[in-house]
């Protein structure tokens, strides 16, 4: 048996041209997409690139095309993932070509990757038992995680089924993030309760939080991914340039992955605010950090 390697990118929140990005401020990520690539591309060979969601900044087809395309430049096969940002016809039609895939299982070496799907708790039955997106576009967008009965269902028959040593799982919400911004109790705790049964899972790799991090869930190491459309750094309280992350997967279940980052004079580190920091961390909820943010502008 041989290390498996993988890359993983993750919210690459790819936008038409002319487009605004949602929620506002946000890095051009096309151009982080290229920094990331000329990176990835120059370290040695992967055998995957593992994308976690977020794809597309509104989920629109046009956005799935410009991500299609980039993704298809990058020489190893890549697999990925929908985010809260993605939604789900537009992605399941638009994102598939010869070497990007929209795969659910994916084995290497010993190991068996499952991208799963944390969007599907929030999703509706359109009556004939298939899954479509819910009709007001907010109720996924703003959703901070949800499996479901049918996820939690599949990544148990997954993993009880699967012939591979090793499970390691690729989600876009990471159970209980460090960042209070984007935790969700309800979601923590469907993973509390399946984790436990699923003693082949080696380890979870996520993003959404846009703070590249590791942490141990359930005894689990979580693995947060950075993200191109902007990122922070919550220790040092400072902007952090888009990136990546690299995993090695050896043949006896251990992981050993690192942080990516692009240093490029064009994301510099810029310091954030208290509030910024206040509101990631969770001590500050949206309509606070607003008024926050309407009494400078008035001072000023
Ligand atoms: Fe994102």
């Amino acid at each position: 048996m041989r290390t498996v390697r993988v890359a993983q990118l993750s919210d690459t929140h790819f936008l038409e041209a002319d487009a605004s990005p949602e929620g506002g401020f946000a890095y051009d990520t096309s151009e982080a997409f290229d920094a990331v690539y000329a990176h990835l591309e120059a370290d040695e060979a992967f055998d995957l690139v593992a994308v976690t969601g977020d794809i597309a900044d509104h989920g629109r087809v046009a956005q799935y095309r410009q991500a299609a395309a980039a993704f298809a430049t990058l020489s190893a096969p890549v697999n990925i993932c929908p985010g809260n940002h993605d939604q789900h016809a537009a992605f399941t039609a638009s994102v598939a070509r010869p070497t990007v895939g929209t795969s659910r299982a994916i084995d290497l070496g010993n190991w068996c990757f499952l991208f799963a799907d944390s969007n599907t708790g929030v999703m509706v039955d359109d009556g004939s038992g298939h899954l479509i997106d819910p009709e007001n576009y907010d109720d996924r967008l703003h959703a901070n995680g949800s499996l479901g009965q049918r996820e939690a269902s599949w990544l148990r028959e997954m993993c009880a089924t699967t012939t591979a040593d090793h499970v390691f799982i690729w989600v876009h919400h990471p159970p209980a993030p460090t960042s209070g911004l984007s935790a969700d109790e309800a979601y923590e705790a469907e993973w509390r309760t399946l984790i436990g049964d699923l003693t082949n899972v080696r380890g979870i790799g996520g993003g959404h939080t846009h703070i590249p991090d590791q942490y141990t869930f359930e005894n689990v190491p979580v693995f947060v991914a950075p993200a191109l459309k902007n990122n922070f750094d919550l220790d040092a309280q400072t902007m952090l340039p888009p990136g990546y992350r690299t995993y090695e997967f050896a043949d006896d279940g251990t992981i050993s992955s690192t942080v990516q980052l692009t240093d490029d004079p064009r994301w510099p580190r810029h310091p954030l605010g208290r509030a910024v920091t206040s509101l990631l961390r969770g001590e500050l909820t949206w309509a606070e950090f607003d008024e926050i943010v309407a009494r400078k502008q008035a001072r000023s």
